[in-house]
């Protein structure tokens, strides 16, 4: 029902948006994964990645629960790392959050912008 509506903006890579009509429930990431929008999720949420990392509109960063040590500790992994990065595999969509933002960094640790995939040492 539109009461369950939640609405969430990604903002991709190469800086598009894509408005999607999520609902409360809703994950982040597997939201994504269901519009094609290239959200990492390299370990399928659980915590042990941190391909999945975005920045969170800081209008929604209160509105969030606090996140995890486990989050935290993979988000000090992640390159770019801002005072409003997130694991988008953690948020979970709630009425609160609707017209949240949600940014794609340039790079995580496999992807870069330019498609280029660093070859391991
Ligand atoms: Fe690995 Fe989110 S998908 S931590």
């Amino acid at each position: 029902s539109e009461d369950e509506v939640v609405n969430i903006t990604y903002v991709l890579r190469d800086g598009t948006e894509r408005k999607i009509r999520g609902k409360v429930g809703d994950n982040v990431m597997f939201l994504a994964h269901r519009y094609d929008i290239e959200m990492e999720g390299a370990c399928e949420a659980s915590l042990a990645c941190s391909t999945c990392h975005v920045y969170v509109d800081p209008a929604f960063s209160d509105k969030l629960p606090e996140p995890l040590e486990e989050e935290d500790d993979m988000l000090d992994m992640a390159p770019a790392l801002k005072d409003n990065s997130r694991l988008g595999c953690q948020i979970v969509l709630t009425k609160e959050l609707d017209g949240i933002t949600v940014t794609l960094p340039t790079m995580t640790r496999n992807f870069y912008v330019d498609g280029h995939v660093p070859k391991p040492h």
